[in-house]
């Protein structure tokens, strides 16, 4: 009989023991899909906040660039809708392209007011063709003078990057110089007057940029392309997508990754990426070559000696009896010998080897300005109160 009850109370205990068990490890997995849950609830909130951030970095990185263009925008400079720009030109028809360069197409345009414009199409969606639109939107918004190109707005629409510029009925400078392939414009034989006249406001372009504003703005990309006519073949220089601010200390450089193009670029720049106001006077000086030879500044089709343009013209150009030799036979000698040695003498000095020889380009200006006998009607020439000095940051534009 008692060994029953015994047995009752093992059972008894054993289940309270069991149930005991059940109910811990219930509790136990409980806890467990507790930590768990939490565990869940905390890693989606730590990458719910990174996420924000990351957003919120992103959002701000737009809104920086944008914030630049906004403030550009309020410049003067009009921002286009694509559409706008898609209907300027006939929805970029073929017949529309007037050339082509390494930013990508350039369209003829007609905006709805009336104005003719050109209008750049990005087609490299790469860092360079981007950094190059920012600096030149920068820059353009801020740089006023008769002797540089308007840029009139920009398309920044998703994808699409498009730059609206004046219409200039001539097109670029070296078309009329020598035969460019693809070229739509009809070539003009441009006399000796013209090319004086071309000379003096190309100066002017880049006088204005090294000595009228402050830091001093350096080209970088200075030739005969970027020298555009309009249709009295006035002269006004284009293309800032590769300019740089110099330094703020006189005779001090900036150093930079050396671009440019062949021919144009100034030895100390192309060996040691030094770059000053001095590298775009020796790409002024080949222009002036460009100008008094209507040779190319590097074509190796040449006889041998020749197919460098500065290395064939520069001995030649400070003797008087061989002076002659180099210059354009289209001219057909229809020129004062006396202004071409002191223009020889002038582009001589712009591409001396050695940048601390050349002169400064309001030099260059005083020296062409008592050769240029038709001096283009007052309201383009010059007039000081059509020049502002603005004052650029040397932040607000990067490498
Ligand atoms: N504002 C403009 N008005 C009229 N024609 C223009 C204008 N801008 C450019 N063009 C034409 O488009 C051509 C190409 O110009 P673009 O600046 O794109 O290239 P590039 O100067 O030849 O070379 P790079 O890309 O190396 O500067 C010029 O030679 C010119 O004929
Ligand atoms: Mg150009």
């Amino acid at each position: 009989m008692e060994g029953n009850n015994d047995d009752d109370e093992y059972r008894r205990k054993a289940k309270i023991a069991v149930v005991a068990m059940v109910v811990l490890a219930s509790i136990a997995v409980f806890a467990l899909f507790v930590a768990f849950a939490y565990y869940c609830y905390i890693r989606r909130k730590v990458s719910m906040r990174r996420n924000a951030q990351k957003a919120e970095d992103a959002n701000l990185c737009e809104k920086s660039d944008f914030a630049n263009l906004q403030v550009v925008a309020e410049k003067g400079v009009k921002v286009f809708t694509f559409k706008q720009l898609h209907s300027a030109t006939g929805g970029f028809s073929k017949s529309n392209v007037i050339g082509h360069g390494s930013f990508g197409l350039v369209y003829r345009g007609v905006l709805s007011d009336g104005r003719k414009v050109a209008i750049k199409f990005m087609d490299q969606a790469g860092k360079q063709g981007e950094e190059e639109f920012k600096v030149e939107v920068e820059l353009l918004s801020r740089l006023h003078s008769p002797y540089l190109l308007a840029l009139l707005g920009y398309c920044s629409d998703n994808n699409h990057k498009l730059l609206v510029y004046e219409f200039m009925a001539n097109g670029g400078l070296q078309e009329h110089l020598y035969p460019v392939s693809n070229s739509i414009v009809m070539p003009v034989q441009l006399d000796w007057e013209t090319r004086l006249s071309i000379a003096l406001e190309a100066a002017k372009g880049l006088e204005y940029l090294h000595e009228h504003v402050s830091p001093p703005v350096i080209h970088r990309d200075f030739k005969s392309s970027n020298i555009l006519l309009d249709k009295k073949f006035h002269a006004k220089v284009s293309d800032f997508g590769l300019a740089k601010l110099g330094p703020d200390r006189a005779g001090g450089h900036v150093s930079t990754r050396v671009l440019g193009t062949q021919g144009y670029v100034a030895p100390e720049y192309a060996l040691t990426g030094h770059l000053t106001t001095k590298s775009d006077v020796y790409s002024y000086g080949v222009v002036l070559l460009e100008l008094l030879t209507g040779r190319v500044p590097v074509d190796m089709k040449r006889p041998p000696g020749e197919g460098v343009l500065v290395s064939w013209a520069l001995p030649l150009l400070t003797d008087r009896e061989k002076v002659v030799k180099i210059m354009d036979p289209a001219l057909e000698g229809q020129y004062s010998m006396k202004e071409v040695i002191q223009v020889a003498a002038i582009a001589a000095m712009c591409v001396q080897p050695e940048a601390d020889y050349r002169p400064l380009m309001g030099d260059v200006v005083q020296s062409l300005l008592p050769l240029v006998k038709t001096q283009r009607s007052t309201s383009r020439v010059g007039t000081c109160s059509s020049f502002h000095s603005p004052k650029l940051s040397p932040g607000s534009i990067s490498s």
